[in-house]
């Protein structure tokens, strides 16, 4: 669900890189038009059919089977928290809670002021600093609920 228009002008400058080749580039159009908007709303993908001739189907399955894409709106922040065993094994339930809690989301919601999306996932390959999470690019190991809280204070502002 849309609540307020999108402008779609910036699609038109955006496909118009591909116009030799819609059907090979779909995914470099739809990840700049995601880069665009912050997520590919409805009405952008109505727009990319109407001037590629791409059907609205083929870019809803790429969109639904990479999980770079997004359809509804994200924070500013991705929040990832690890879900792994060693994870699991020190304590991340404790961190995740107390993130969730700041935040007042569960995973995969995005806070009310689009400033975080949080979610979990499998093991980030850093177990030596389990429990461990991800705020964008950057990973926080040897998190306890006290870190977690001054982390996302940090990322507040
Ligand atoms: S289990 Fe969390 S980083 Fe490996």
């Amino acid at each position: 669900m849309e609540d307020k228009p999108i402008d779609l002008t910036p699609v038109a400058g955006i496909v118009s890189a591909y116009v030799h080749d819609y059907e090979s580039n779909l995914i470099a159009i739809l990840q700049q038009t995601q880069d665009e908007y912050g997520y590919l709303p409805k009405s952008v993908m109505k727009e990319i059919t109407k001037l590629t001739d791409v059907p609205l189907t083929r870019i809803f399955g790429v969109v639904t089977f990479y999980s770079q894409f997004t359809l509804t709106p994200r924070g500013k922040h991705a929040i990832k928290i690890c879900n792994g065993t060693a994870c699991h094994v020190r304590g991340v339930d404790e961190v995740k809670e107390k993130v969730k809690e700041h935040l007042s989301v569960t995973e995969g919601e995005t806070t009310a002021d689009f400033q975080f999306t949080l979610e979990t996932v499998a093991c980030i390959g850093t177990c030596f600093l389990a429990p461990v999470m991800m705020v964008d690019d950057r990973y926080f190991g040897k998190l306890t609920t006290d870190s977690v809280t001054d982390i996302v204070k940090e990322y507040s502002n």
